[in-house]
């Protein structure tokens, strides 16, 4: 990178710290996929929540097949906290419901905070006819817990902070990241 382009770097990214490197989050991937792939069917579906899956569900369906899975991939889109920090409480669907109807399913999610948003998905695929269901998030804020609420696979337990990176936003920025940071 120039010179150029580090200082412009600094100044839309000012106090982004470094959480989990590339190298950390490629590990635990790996490592959650091993785990994974020990307690579904070959066959699961992933179901994605966008946007913010995006880029961990890219890496763990890679992983899941080289722990000899075959999964397919759907995503959904869920009401998000739009340009504030923090969720709204009320969540809803955007768009359609992905057919899960007879599918075991994955729900693969960033983040774990109140666990309305997991919960929310977990009631909607069961009611769209998923035989069976598991939810894994990247993240998990246990301290922030408003619904009992537990993912079944969880790639970091992390304290009450806020996360940016790896497909994570804050106001639409930071997602290109290759790291799990955090900023103030
Ligand atoms: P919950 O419904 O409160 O569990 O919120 C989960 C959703 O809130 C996640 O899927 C994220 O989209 C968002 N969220 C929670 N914490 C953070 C954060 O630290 N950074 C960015 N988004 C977050
Ligand atoms: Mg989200």
């Amino acid at each position: 990178m120039s010179n150029g382009q580090e200082a412009r770097r600094e100044l839309l990214e000012p106090r982004v710290r470094v959480l989990h490197d590339e190298a950390a989050l490629a590990a635990r991937v790996d490592e959650l996929a091993r785990t994974i792939a020990a307690r579904v069917p070959g066959d699961v579906t992933l179901v994605g929540v966008l946007k913010g899956a995006f880029v961990f569900l890219a890496d763990l369906i890679r992983a899941l097949d080289r722990h000899g899975l075959t999964p397919r991939v759907d995503f959904m889109r869920l009401s998000s906290y739009g340009m504030a920090k923090t969720s709204s409480g009320r969540i809803h669907l955007i768009g359609a419901a992905p057919d899960v109807a007879g599918r075991a399913v994955v729900l693969v999610d960033d983040i774990e905070d109140t666990g309305r948003s997991l919960a929310f998905a977990r009631d909607l695929l069961l009611e769209q006819g998923a035989s069976a269901i598991w939810t894994c998030v990247l993240a998990d804020k246990p301290t922030r817990r408003e619904v009992d609420f537990a993912a079944d696979f969880i790639g970091f337990e992390v304290p009450d902070v806020f996360l940016v990176g790896y497909g994570i936003d804050y106001a639409e920025r930071y997602r290109h990241l290759p790291y799990l940071g955090t900023i103030e």
